[in-house]
């Protein structure tokens, strides 16, 4: 089985982008052939600053690292260095209905979002598509988002294959239903557009500050509360066992339980679970040289198969 997911470089990473992708891609890499790349030729659709796209890559390369993504098990890249993955692009953008783009909702909600209506950004999911063909990839885990994104790969995969020939494997979503939507602070989904995170890496008084920030009712002090419609309840639950989730949303039901508590427990889940990542980020951060090696030798790897990929896409379109 061979896995493949995408982040794109566009800012923090916080806890919706962890249990949504990160964790289950990390899980992932035990059970196959794995593949995991920053997607910087999609960030340029939102981030037009040099210095920042080159410095949220880095920080996103040393973020995955930091959380467990395993060097020797996968391939771990730089979109931008597999740039094979254009030539494909094209290839498939020849077939691409426009009403099938016109369709996606990634791209309505940007543009209802303010952002600029470039033609990047409208065949944004093309190069989504090329990403995962070029390596030929069975499964792609994302968040519930994305699953869109991966239907559209499939249609594309298939039309090219009832065109030419057999050439790509049609993938499959991977999506955790159970964690498939991490609520912001102000219960939306959690978004670094809609300034609601928790950052993977923050800590001390600022991850406090946005902690203690968390939307709740206005129930008192004494009053029972509804664990089912809490945020703070909904955030605890990623990080606790199925015991200390009973225990805590018994203690919800019965009354006496302040939500200033409740986020104080949910502060520590943060604290206990990221604290290790956190050691490991910041030696990480001193040796570069290091991330870097790890990038290049991903991108090598990525690319072999790549190139095979794509020779034989040219040749079933004749381009050979
Ligand atoms: P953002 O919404 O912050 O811009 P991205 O769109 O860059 O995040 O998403 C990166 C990955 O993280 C995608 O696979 C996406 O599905 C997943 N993801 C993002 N936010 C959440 C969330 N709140 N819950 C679950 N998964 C998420
Ligand atoms: N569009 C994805 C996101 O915003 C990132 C991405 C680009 C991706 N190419 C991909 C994810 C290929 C999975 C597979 O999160």
């Amino acid at each position: 089985m061979r896995i493949l997911s995408g982040i794109q470089p566009s800012g923090k990473l916080h806890i919706g982008n962890y249990f949504g992708m990160m964790k289950p891609a990390i899980e992932l890499q035990e059970q196959g052939e794995a593949y995991l790349f920053i997607a910087n030729y999609h960030a340029m659709t939102t981030v037009q600053d040099a210095g920042a796209l080159r410095q949220m890559t880095a920080d996103v390369a040393l973020d995955f690292l930091a959380c467990g993504i395993d060097p020797e098990k996968t391939a771990f890249y730089r979109q931008s260095d597999v740039p094979e993955v254009h030539e494909l692009a094209w290839l498939l953008s020849t077939l691409t209905p426009m009403g099938l783009l016109e369709r996606c909702h990634s791209y309505k909600d940007k543009i209802a979002k303010g952002i600029a209506a470039s033609h990047g950004l409208f065949a944004y999911p093309v190069l989504m598509a090329a990403d995962i063909l070029a390596v030929n990839a069975n499964v792609v885990p994302v968040g519930r988002d994305q699953k869109q994104h991966v239907e559209v790969t499939r249609d594309l995969a298939t039309k090219f294959n009832n065109a030419f020939g057999e050439v790509f494997t049609v993938p499959e979503p991977s999506i955790r239903e159970s964690v498939a939507v991490v609520p912001g602070v102000d219960g939306q989904k959690m978004s670094k557009s809609y300034d609601n995170t928790i950052e993977i890496f923050a800590e001390g008084k600022p991850l406090k500050k946005r902690v203690m920030s968390i939307v709740t009712d206005s129930k008192g002090l004494d009053d029972p509360k509804d664990p089912t419609t809490d945020n703070v309840f909904a955030l605890y639950r990623l990080f606790a066992s199925e015991a200390e989730q009973e225990d805590l949303a018994g203690r919800y039901r019965a009354g006496g339980l302040g939500y200033g508590h409740a986020k104080t427990e949910l502060l520590e889940k943060l604290n206990e679970h990221f604290a290790p990542m956190r050691d490991r980020r910041r030696e990480l951060a001193e040796d570069m040289d290091y991330v870097e090696d790890v990038l290049r030798q991903g991108a090598e790897k990525a690319s072999v198969l790549a190139r095979t990929v794509l020779q034989k896409a040219r040749q079933a379109v004749g381009l050979e």
